[in-house]
């Protein structure tokens, strides 16, 4: 058997935030990096910009394109390796919108209203009806998938719904048109939820969201972290410095116990407890923390962002490598469904 496949994206949003770090990226690198008992490479890795399903919640394309450069800069900083793993923008990979059409037929309207994702997105946006695209956004993220036969797909929880769909189609494809050499087309893929999928937002809110302006960057220096760390929502219950705190309910607390050791957290918590330790303070070493983590990032970032021409080299190799394999994949499609 072949080496497994993982295929993950993410909209171009430009410059990234800890949340995408903790909540994807840093998965990603690992599961890049990561080695079967023999040496070798443990996953075969494609990580798509889904440049197609920004369309589903805005028409505005200006930023786009300069959105999906910040994005790769942040990818490639973090570890990304585009030797290792391809990078590319699903527009500029036609068998995406071809498999999403074919596989349009394979779902009712109805199936895809009951998507909780799509309901929710709907709620938070204030979206009074939705385009036809939009109501298919999980059906083009099966093509996503799908097309690199993608086996393993770290999402983030609010994507099961769709990960469900994924495994819906690619059933439904290899049941009504069973491919004449190989039996079934497709592998349902299983998705991976990483473990701090969430990072709560500096005002306490329970996520990090650009939309929300309350994210530290990738991008920021230690003295950005350091204001941004600094009027972080803490428990509102302790107002001096010597007031006991309640670690559970703080959002700086939160931070500490992914960027701080382990033994530091610990006296954290019981100093913050017994109210030795003081807001200020405790912020102070969680920016550095913080810092510390981003610094080779935020290093590598510089040398990629004086370079843009080499970041679009990045992109159109992987996109003729994606070219490739979607093609093959299109193929047994259109032979399985006896399309020319
Ligand atoms: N819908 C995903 C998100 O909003 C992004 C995405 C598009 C994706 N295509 C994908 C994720 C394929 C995994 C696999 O986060």
């Amino acid at each position: 058997m072949g080496k497994k496949r993982i295929l993950s994206g993410m909209r171009p949003t430009g410059k990234l935030h800890l949340g995408h770090y903790t909540g994807a990226l840093e998965n990603w690198v690992a599961r890049q990096n990561e080695l079967d008992a023999q040496g070798n490479r443990a996953y075969e890795t494609w990580f798509l910009i889904a440049d197609y399903h920004s369309l589903t919640t805005s028409l505005d394309t200006a930023d786009t394109f300069s959105y999906t450069i910040e994005m790769v800069i942040d990818w490639l900083a973090a570890g990304i390796n585009p030797e290792k793993s391809p990078v590319f923008r699903q527009s500029q990979v036609k068998q995406h919108a071809e498999l999403f059409l074919l596989f349009s037929m394979l779902i009712t309207s109805s199936r895809l209203e009951r998507n909780p994702t799509l309901k929710d997105q709907v709620r938070e946006l204030n979206m009074e009806s939705i385009s036809f695209g939009h109501l298919g956004y999980p059906v083009l993220q099966a093509a996503d998938i799908l097309l690199y036969k993608g086996n393993v797909v770290p999402v983030g929880e609010d994507q099961l719904p769709h990960l469900e769909i994924t495994r819906e189609l690619a059933r439904r494809f290899n049941n009504h048109f069973p491919h004449p050499a190989t039996g079934g087309v497709f592998e349902e893929p299983e998705p991976r939820i990483t473990k701090f999928s969430r990072l709560a937002g500096l005002d306490g809110k329970a996520k990090m969201s650009k939309s929300l302006g309350n994210t530290v960057l990738l991008s920021d220096t230690p003295e950005e972290v350091a204001k941004k760390v600094g009027r972080a929502v803490t428990d509102t219950q302790k107002i001096r410095k010597n007031d006991p705190g309640r670690p559970e309910v703080c959002t700086v607390f939160s931070y500490h116990t992914r960027f701080s050791p382990d033994d530091r957290v610990h006296s954290i918590a019981e100093e913050c407890r017994s109210g030795a330790l003081g807001c200020v303070a405790c912020k102070k070493m969680c920016a550095e923390a913080i810092s510390a983590e981003l610094s080779p990032i935020l290093e590598k970032r510089e040398a990629y962002a004086s370079r843009p021409e080499m970041v679009r080299e990045v992109l159109f190799d992987g996109e003729d490598r994606a070219r490739k394999t979607a093609e093959e994949t299109m193929c047994e499609v259109r032979e399985a469904m006896r399309l020319g």
